[in-house]
């Protein structure tokens, strides 16, 4: 039987167009989806936008639109974008979307209810719109939340709590056994320490005349649900738990793994599991978190103004360009740096001098000899599926910049192997001996687009279709900048 492979994206924050920050959880999320399905699993890709909450209503009030006409103009970028970077998702979940959301999200939060782990409480607390989060006073500086630049707003009034910190030893025990696992362990070790420290109880609700945007609590429509609540609630209301058809819900939860970047990690790695447990439902199997892209050393935000637009790279570059410098050069499980000049430089090196030229020489050498074509139409049909083991290794691990590495290694020493024999004299002098070197390099160049197929679809295809006709490229893969 084919096994299942559950994956999802963050659902992001549609109060403005997304920046190369957010397209690389999605394009990690994408890769990891790609490879599974070349693998023979049966995938479920998801991804959304999170739009009940503040920020949200705050970006439309400022564009002087009604809520759900900007939400649904912002969404469309979001939609148009990955269609550009060729995201494979197999859902778009809006939390807006009252048939498909609402529902799983109001039976979670019955289930939450019905174990008595919510509470009302008056609350005094200081709340970050940009976060989405109450902060503490230590967080602060000068009065203002150091990320997002801006005071929070004092918040009095009566809120749900959610009784977290009665689920710290439970989750501190899934983890230690592997159940729950958090890659990669540098983050395992910050939420196991977290939990050291004992979690603190939430806010689950706000007071519904205080917010804009929200699903009313079940019960009490006084309340709305808390962002967090709702935004995680996605990743089942999505396959429909709460809701008509629980078929998907039924085939493919619990979730593989969740990707996300390391700013929210309690939320996905504490907060998420309490709630699960709470609701009596499995927890996911992985939480797979990235680092930060920065741009000139600090991390790429709106609020620092230092974004680089993902279309604009696309439009001079091509998506698999993108996707290529987020795989290759973000180091997956740290921070990685991107400006438009190392942009540049690494896609002239990796991708037109690198497997650009590299396919063009081979190619050439190639339409020129006798292969026997056999050979080559053998290998991709054979080998399609099978990756070499330190590349599966290294996506069976999450580090997507290692299994790019191994391309680029490739790569590397097939230019050097050319370099070093010289093919085009040899065919002269020999060309027996000549021809059966070109076979070998044209062999060694069918390993290149089998592991570049869940990174750089497109090319992938490209190559293994002119392998197979056994001619050189019309016009370059990738023409220098
Ligand atoms: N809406 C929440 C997630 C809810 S999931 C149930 C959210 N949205 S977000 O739009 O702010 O961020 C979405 C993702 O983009 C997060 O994984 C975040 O880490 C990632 N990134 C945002 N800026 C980033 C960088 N500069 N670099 C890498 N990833 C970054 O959080």
């Amino acid at each position: 039987m084919r096994k299942k492979f559950y994956i999802t994206t963050p659902i992001f924050y549609p109060n403005a167009r997304l920046h190369l920050g957010h397209a690389y959880s999605t394009t990690l999320a994408d890769i990891v989806a790609r490879y599974h399905r070349l693998r023979g699993d049966e995938v479920y890709f998801l991804t959304g936008a999170d739009e009940n909450t503040e920020k949200v209503a705050r970006a439309a009030r400022n564009a002087e639109q009604e809520p759900q006409t900007y939400l649904d103009s912002v969404v469309a970028s979001f939609k148009r974008l990955f269609s550009e970077l060729t995201i494979s998702s197999d859902q778009f979940i809006r939390t807006s979307d009252e048939e498909t959301h609402w529902p799983g999200a109001m039976e979670l939060w019955k289930r939450i209810a019905a174990r008595g782990d919510l509470e009302k409480r008056s609350y005094t607390g200081l709340y970050c719109v940009g976060h989405e989060a109450f902060i503490t006073e230590k967080e602060l500086s000068y009065g203002k939340c150091p990320e997002h630049d801006e005071a929070p707003q004092k918040l009095s009034e009566e809120n749900y709590f959610f009784k977290l910190s009665k689920y710290t030893a439970e989750i501190k025990k899934r983890i230690e056994s592997g159940e729950f696992a958090i890659v990669p362990q540098t983050r395992r070790n910050e939420i196991l320490a977290l939990l050291e420290r004992g979690l603190e109880d939430v806010s689950f609700s706000r007071p519904a005349d205080k917010v804009t945007l929200g699903i009313p609590v079940p019960g009490d429509p006084s309340q709305k649900m808390y962002v967090w609540c709702d935004a995680l609630a996605s990743y089942i209301s999505a396959l429909g738990f709460g809701g008509k058809d629980g078929t998907l819900f039924k085939k493919f939860w619990p979730a593989d793994v969740h990707v996300i970047g390391k700013d929210i990690l309690r939320f996905h790695a504490a907060i998420w599991p309490a709630m699960l447990l709470s609701a009596g439902l499995p927890l996911p199997r992985t939480i797979f978190v990235h680092g930060f892209i920065t741009s000139g050393g600090r991390k790429m935000s709106k609020t620092l103004g230092n974004v680089i637009d993902p279309e604009l790279l696309i439009k001079e570059y091509g998506a698999e360009a993108v996707r290529f410098y987020l795989a290759r050069h973000i180091s997956t499980f740290e921070d990685g740096d991107v400006t438009l000049e190392s942009f540049k430089a690494a896609y002239n090196a990796d991708l037109a001098n690198g497997i650009g030229n590299l396919v063009s020489r081979i190619m050439r050498m190639a339409e020129h000899t006798n292969i026997p074509k056999q050979t080559n139409e053998r290998k991709d049909t054979d080998d399609a599926h099978s990756f070499p083991q330190r590349f599966t290794d290294a996506l069976d691990s999450y580090n997507i910049q290692a299994a790019a590495t191994l391309i680029s290694e490739a790569v590397a020493s097939l230019d050097r192997r050319i370099q070093e024999t010289q093919p085009f004299k040899l065919i002269k002098e020999n060309p027996e001996k000549g021809n059966a070197l070109i076979a070998e390099l044209v062999n060694g160049l069918a390993s290149v687009p089998r592991m570049l197929a869940p990174i750089l679809p497109k090319t992938a295809d490209i190559i293994l279709t002119l392998i197979k006709e056994n001619r050189m490229p019309a016009t370059p893969l990738f023409p220098r900048r």
